[in-house]
């Protein structure tokens, strides 16, 4: 993976609207790079194929946005992408990575459950849709201590 530029904006909200049933805005991508969070992109013969973007704060990150191009889902970029993360926080010392996933979302979910994330809690109503409210469900990744080591 390499830094995301603002020139690859473009090519990652194709992605995103593809991909993502409530997909961020420009503006979302926008605000992220200019607030120097992590903000990554998969790249391969001049393609993206994907992007992850995290928050670091304190002792601790938030990854707010993983996706992969529908076209090269399932084969192993989505979690390398993470491990990438994961790694970057590590580099950073921080002591855990955190997000929030829909519980519909079952493909994401089993992403971080396979890459060491256990479900801390509800946040009950968080997302709000069209038709009302999805609560979120709070992931953690434990950094320091071994088990994700
Ligand atoms: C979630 C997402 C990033 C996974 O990326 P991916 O490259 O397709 O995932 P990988 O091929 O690395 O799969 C890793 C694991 O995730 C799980 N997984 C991925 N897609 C899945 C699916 N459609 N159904 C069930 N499990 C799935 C599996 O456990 C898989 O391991 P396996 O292939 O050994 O069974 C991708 O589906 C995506 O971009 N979805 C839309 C955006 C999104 O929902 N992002 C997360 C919320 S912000």
């Amino acid at each position: 993976m390499r830094a995301m530029a603002r020139d690859d904006v473009d090519a990652v909200l194709a992605i995103e609207q593809a991909a993502q049933r409530f997909p961020w805005t420009r503006g979302n991508f926008s605000d992220a790079l200019a607030s120097n969070y992590v903000c990554c992109v998969d790249e391969e013969g001049g393609e993206i194929r994907g992007y992850a973007v995290m928050m670091p704060a304190a002792d601790e990150a938030e990854l707010l946005n993983i996706g992969v191009a529908v076209a090269q889902q399932r084969k192993g970029l989505g979690r390398a992408m993470l491990g990438e993360m994961l790694e970057n926080a590590r580099g950073r010392n921080m002591r855990r990575v955190f997000l929030e996933v829909r519980p519909s979302n079952a493909a994401a979910i089993a992403l971080y459950r396979s890459a060491g994330f256990k479900e801390i809690g509800v946040r009950r109503g968080y997302y709000r849709n069209a038709g009302g409210s999805e609560d979120a469900l709070m992931m953690a990744c434990e950094l320091v201590g071994g088990e994700n080591g």
